[in-house]
């Protein structure tokens, strides 16, 4: 019988970039990456959290750069695709949630947000698709959230920067998928990481949102290595410009 695995999920010789890879999801996904066999370019701006993600391994290789200068974005991405050659996989996943209520929102504030979440990942991809498309084959994976379609309470422009996320991961799949870029979004529900570390310090507030998913709990970080595998590897090259929800059936209920 054929074997229709081979090479469906293997990332070898692809190389990947995971921006937020410092801590929390992007930290794992490079973790999944990796251990399906793409070399991995981790970008962050501390040194140390990337320095000790890397350490023993070759194929993951630390770039620090702040992506909230977009100024300095062209530089970065030149540095990104110097590391191995090539970027095939971009993992848009660096992101910030100040947490601030609609009365307390300043314009600056929502600048910050809008940039980190939603203007650098489309910019990024866009330095990076044309070298991508030059091989006929490419993919980029934005983090969308629960937010993109549910309102939270300090959730404003958190929550319209990730609605937007969605709409750009469609329109990024219409723009580039015939060049062979395959457009995807991970939303996940709620997973314990520096961003909500606020969350999950408050107990009955993690138990009231783990009741509120289908499966009865929040999200574990290693609940993301199977969709983030499989959104970067030839096993979805038909899917493009969808969101996957990684939410243990919230959004479902
Ligand atoms: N945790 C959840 O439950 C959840 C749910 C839905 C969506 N998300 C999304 O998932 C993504 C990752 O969040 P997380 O939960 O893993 O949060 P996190 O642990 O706080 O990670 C955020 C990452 O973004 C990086 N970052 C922040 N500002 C940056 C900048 N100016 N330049 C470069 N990198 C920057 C941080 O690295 P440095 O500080 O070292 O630069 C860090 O690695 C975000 O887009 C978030 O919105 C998370």
């Amino acid at each position: 019988m054929r074997d229709v695995l081979k090479g469906l999920f293997d990332l070898t010789g692809k190389v990947a970039l995971v921006t937020g890879a410092t801590t929390g999801l992007g930290m794992q996904q490079v973790i999944a990456l990796r251990s399906a066999g793409a070399s991995v370019v981790a970008l962050g701006r501390r040194q140390e959290r990337l320095d000790q993600l890397a350490a023993g391994d070759s194929e993951i290789v630390p770039v620090v750069a702040d992506l909230a200068d977009i100024s300095q974005l062209d530089d970065t991405a030149a540095r990104c695709v110097q590391v191995f050659g090539r970027i095939d996989i971009l993992c848009n996943t660096a992101g910030v949630n100040l947490r601030q209520h609609a009365d307390d929102v300043t314009p600056d504030d929502w600048d910050m947000t809008q940039d980190l979440n939603l203007k650098i990942p489309f910019f990024l991809a866009q330095k990076l698709v044309p070298q991508m498309a030059e091989r006929g084959w490419g993919k980029v994976i934005n983090v969308a959230s629960l937010q993109s379609r549910r309102a939270f309470s300090n959730g404003i422009a958190y929550g319209a920067s990730k609605g937007g996320v969605e709409q750009l991961t469609r329109a990024m799949a219409e723009a580039w998928s015939s060049r062979g870029i395959s457009c995807n979004a991970i939303a996940p529900g709620f997973f314990p990481t520096e961003l909500t570390q606020a969350v999950f310090e408050n107990d009955s507030l993690s138990d009231q949102l783990a009741r509120q998913t289908a499966v009865g709990r929040n999200g574990e970080l290693e609940d993301l290595n199977g969709v983030c595998i499989f959104l970067a590897s030839h096993g979805s090259d038909y899917i493009t410009g969808q969101t996957i929800f990684i939410d243990g059936g919230f959004t479902a209920k």
